[in-house]
Parts: structure tokens; C-alpha cells; sequence
């Protein structure tokens, strides 16, 4: 097959981590007979300073008319001081909303190998993490109306939270029939307690339920999953959230695995063109010095192959050189443990490699 990918390398270590990843696709395509054809695309602070823009709309187009965009990280102190609709992750915002990929699907899921890196006891890790966030990704607080006025001599800030039935729907069914193809336990999360969103969510939830009876849905309150999240995270299968509960628990979600560095993400709309992106932002810290995980960005191109390319022999080879470079005791800094190899960036690539075999 020939496919055709836009690369947005980003910020910070972005350019490294996806450097990885790519010479992983590029061994795919030469064991599977497939041909990747590769569109830089710039966004993120790169963007605004080659064009005063995090995404110009001809960066934008590159990636609506790819196949499918793999990203690294945006964002950086550089660019801190930029007014709010020029920073680097308004690009990102942007690219999501321009992509139309409303569903973001964020696995938290314990390596066996690593399971020593999570800062949970091992009594409540033995139980068991494996569940996915189905967040929804181009609605809410995120593309409300931001502003800052003056009222009554005071600066005073706002950010609207908005969703109409049918964006909690779309994203709802996806929750369904994600649990549906796994462990049938959907938990609808919101703050319906204190926010009108939160009811219309929680209702709409309620209505699909009845066309997924298969399905065992439940509700919890967003500071209470918080919590169980740390206290007994073996409940969860699915969990769908709007957008920002979605961002906070899935950073929390990816930690009780090990490291944030590891976890893939995917987001899709109504089309196979997707957006694969780890969940960790650019960590400008360590940007240059070859240290960084690129775990997260490699299993995000297996993501890609596995929805959007219908590749899943190609993804099961690109997971399983993963485990098996965990296997043989490689890490990078981020999930280094005793008696365990430490190893840099490229040098993760470089074993990934020879452990990937064709299935
Ligand atoms: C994420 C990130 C982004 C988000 C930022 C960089 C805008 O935190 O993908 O989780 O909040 O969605
Ligand atoms: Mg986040």
C-alpha cells in the first residue's frame, strides 16, 4: 500500500522522538512491501518563527490532505509571553479542529515489565491497568469564547464550557462501541453536581444506553474518578469525558503505568485520516541531549497503522518490538530502574529495530 503521512516534528525533543518513529515506519514499509511517503508540515513555535503563525492554513492543508499526521510536541518557554491566540498550542488546536478529529482515545495500560516504574503500591497495581480515555477533543472550554476585559476597574477573564446533544453524542457512541470491543463497561465522567454541561452529557449518555444494551453504563463525578483513578484503577475499561476532564485524568492515567513517555494517542473523526500524537508535551528541559522516551510517538505510528491504514499485522510487529526491547531490559531515563540498561533516544530506535520482525 501507498500512504501518505504529513510529520509535524514540533518543538522541544518532538524532532527526536519522531525521528524514531519514522525509521520504525520506514522498516515496516521495507518488511510489508509498503510505501510511506513523508510531507514535513511546521507547527508550533518552529511555525511562529518562520511565519508569525503556530499554523498557517497552507501548513493545515498539508495535513487534511494526507493520510494521516504524526506529531511529536509542540510548545516551549520561548514562546510563553505570545499573545494567547498565537501560542504554539493553538496550533495544536487548531490542527485538531481543522482535522475535524473529535475523538481522542488515550490507553492507559501497565507493561508488565514496568510495572516496578509505577508510583502505585504493588497490591493495587497486581490488580490490573488496563482501560482507555475516550476524550472528546475539539469541543468544550477548549473552543469556547476566550476573553479578558476590564469590568469594574478589574481585569476579569473569561472562558466559555459549551456542547451541543449532538457533540456529546458522536463522542458518546464512540465511548459505546469502544467498550463494545472490550471489557463492555462504560464510565461516563463529568461534574454534573455543579455544571449544566454535565447534565446535558450525563443525559445524552443516558439515551444511547439504550441502543447499546450490551454495555454496562455507569456515571462518576470527575474529582471522584480523580480519585479512584490512584485507589483503584482495575474498574475502569472505558472512560469518555469531554475535553479538559480528558486532558487532566488522562496525564494522571498515564503515570500510574510507569511514565507519561510510553502512552500513544490517536484521534479520529468522521474519517480514516487521524492525528497520532504521544500524550506528553515537547519537555524543552532535555530537547537536543538524545535522552528523550520515544516510546510514546513509535506506538503512536502503530496506532495509525492499526486505524487508519487497517495495518494491524504491520502494528502487532511494531508493539511487540516495544516488549521486546523491554524484555531485554532497555530503558530510557524516565522509567530507568535498577539492574535495568539505560539508554538515549536514538539508541531505543536503534534496538526497536532489531527487535522488529515481521509477524
Ligand atoms: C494534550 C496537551 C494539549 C491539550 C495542550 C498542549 C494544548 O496537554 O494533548 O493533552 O491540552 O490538549
Ligand atoms: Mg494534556
Amino acid at each position: 500500500m501507498v500512504k501518505n503521512i504529513a510529520v509535524i516534528r514540533g518543538d522541544g525533543i518532538g524532532p527526536e522522538i519522531v525521528n524514531q518513529a519514522i525509521r520504525v515506519l520506514d522498516k515496516i514499509a521495507e518488511l510489508y512491501g509498503h510505501t510511506f511517503n513523508y510531507t514535513d508540515v511546521d507547527m508550533g513555535g518552529c511555525a511562529i518563527d518562520k511565519y508569525g503563525d503556530p499554523l498557517p492554513e497552507s501548513e493545515l492543508k498539508k495535513c487534511t490532505d494526507s493520510d494521516s499526521v504524526l506529531l511529536g510536541a509542540v510548545g516551549g518557554d520561548k514562546w510563553n509571553d505570545v499573545p494567547g491566540h498565537m501560542r504554539p498550542e493553538k496550533g495544536l488546536l487548531r490542527l485538531r479542529a481543522g482535522m475535524g478529529v473529535y475523538s481522542n482515545n488515550r490507553p492507559a495500560k501497565i507493561w508488565p515489565q514496568l510495572a516496578d516504574a509505577s508510583p502505585l503500591k504493588k497490591s493495587i497495581v497486581d490488580q490490573g491497568i488496563d482501560f482507555i480515555i475516550v476524550r472528546e477533543l475539539i469541543g468544550g472550554i477548549y473552543f469556547g469564547e476566550h476573553k479578558t476585559e476590564d469590568i469594574d476597574g478589574k481585569p476579569t477573564a473569561t472562558d466559555i464550557l459549551t456542547y451541543n446533544t449532538e457533540e456529546i453524542e458522536r463522542i458518546g457512541r464512540i465511548g459505546f462501541e469502544t467498550a463494545r470491543k472490550r471489557g463492555k463497561r462504560l464510565c461516563s465522567v463529568e461534574k454534573s453536581n455543579v455544571l449544566d454541561s454535565s447534565r446535558l452529557w450525563k443525559k445524552v449518555m443516558h439515551k444511547l444506553a439504550s441502543e447499546y444494551p450490551d454495555v454496562e453504563l455507569s456515571d462518576m463525578l470527575v474529582d471522584n474518578c480523580a480519585m479512584q483513578i490512584v485507589k483503584n484503577p482495575a474498574q475502569f475499561d472505558v472512560v469518555v469525558t469531554e475535553n479538559m476532564f480528558g486532558d487532566i485524568l488522562s496525564d494522571e492515567a498515564s503515570m500510574i503505568t510507569g511514565s507519561i513517555g510510553m502512552i500513544p494517542s490517536s484521534s479520529l473523526g468522521a474519517t480514516t485520516c487521524g492525528l497520532y500524537e504521544p500524550i506528553h508535551g515537547s519537555a524543552p528541559d532535555i530537547a537536543g541531549k538524545d535522552v528523550a522516551n520515544p516510546i510514546g510517538t513509535i506506538l503512536s505510528a502503530a496506532m495509525m497503522l492499526r486505524f487508519s491504514f487497517d495495518m494491524a499485522d504491520e502494528a502487532d510487529a511494531i508493539e511487540n518490538a516495544v516488549s521486546a526491547y523491554l524484555d531485554k531490559g532497555y530503558r530510557t531515563a524516565d522509567i530507568m530502574s535498577e539492574g535495568m540498561t539505560q539508554v538515549g533516544c536514538s539508541k531505543c530506535g536503534d534496538i526497536i529495530l532489531e527487535c522488529l520482525i515481521k509477524e
